[in-house]
């Protein structure tokens, strides 16, 4: 479903991804992992097509989209959330959901006069998407509250809920757990795993190991920008290389 082959990418000359190379198996849920600044969120973008890759490439449903621009590889049917959440606050919960799906006949401003059937029809569509994705949510009783107003925990949802909208096949979760409490977390869990059986592929990036190891099937860890290691979730925890990256000693 994705393959990352051999990515760099700098930063003013510092590399944050570094020959990295990995492969995400379509309806599996992959964990990333690696300490901070180990180039999780920046591989995140390079996928996602929000940054160009220096070197290397990266392959999505078989196609190579490391030139492809971000709407493009999203309407191939790939989906991200962000580390910090991107709601608009001053609009309503369900304004956030609805607001997603591009290329929307209303978005012509001829369209909107010449065809308003169709506008109307599409957007009751749009709008019966949106309930259907927070109902999944278990968000329903907060459709008309401005997303200011939401709690962090809900705003991660709502995120989660924006990439849902597009219904795509693979989605880019960045620490989708990060400053939740543990009820929230496990209905974040529960979700992951829902979309899951419904033949979604999901690839996370999260510091919450519980999380990790209870719900990934394969885990990929990063290191100073290179992979280091994947395996299952009990093979990579009992990898002392592992162990290493997270204290920051070196053995060898
Ligand atoms: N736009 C940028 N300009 C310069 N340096 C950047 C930029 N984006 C990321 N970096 C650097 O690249 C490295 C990797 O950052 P990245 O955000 O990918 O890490 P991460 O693995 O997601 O970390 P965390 O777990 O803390 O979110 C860091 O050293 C960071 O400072
Ligand atoms: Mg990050």
């Amino acid at each position: 479903m994705l393959k990352v082959d051999k990515v760099v990418k700098e930063f003013n000359g510092f590399r944050a991804v570094d020959e990295c190379s990995f492969e995400v198996k379509k309806n599996t849920i992959t964990g990333l992992i690696g300490p901070n600044g180990a180039g999780k969120t920046t591989m995140f973008n390079l996928i996602a097509g929000s940054l160009k890759a220096d070197q290397g490439e990266v392959y999505f449903s078989d196609q190579k989209v490391n030139s492809f621009a971000a709407y493009k590889i999203a309407r191939l049917g790939l989906a991200r959330t962000f580390q910090i959440p991107k709601t608009l606050k001053k609009m309503t919960v369900l304004e956030n959901l609805m607001l997603v799906p591009g290329g929307q006949s209303g978005e012509n401003i001829w369209n909107s006069w010449f065809k308003s059937s169709k506008v109307k029809a599409e957007e009751k569509e749009n709008e019966s998407r949106a309930y259907r994705v927070l109902k999944f949510l278990e968000l329903t009783h907060v459709a008309d509250v401005l997303a200011a107003n939401l709690s962090g925990g809900q705003k991660k949802l709502l995120e989660l809920g924006r990439a849902l909208m597009a219904d795509p096949e693979l989605i880019l979760l960045d620490e989708p757990g990060a400053g939740v409490n543990p009820t929230l977390l496990n209905k974040i869990a529960k979700n992951i795993l829902k979309l899951k059986e419904k033949g979604k592929t999901i690839l996370l990036i999260e510091h919450n190991m519980d999380l990790i190891m209870n719900i990934c099937d394969r885990v990929i860890v990063m290191n100073d920008g290179k992979h280091l290691v994947d395996g299952t979730p009990a093979e990579v925890k009992s990898n002392p290389r592992v162990l290493e990256a997270y204290l920051g000693e070196k053995t060898a």
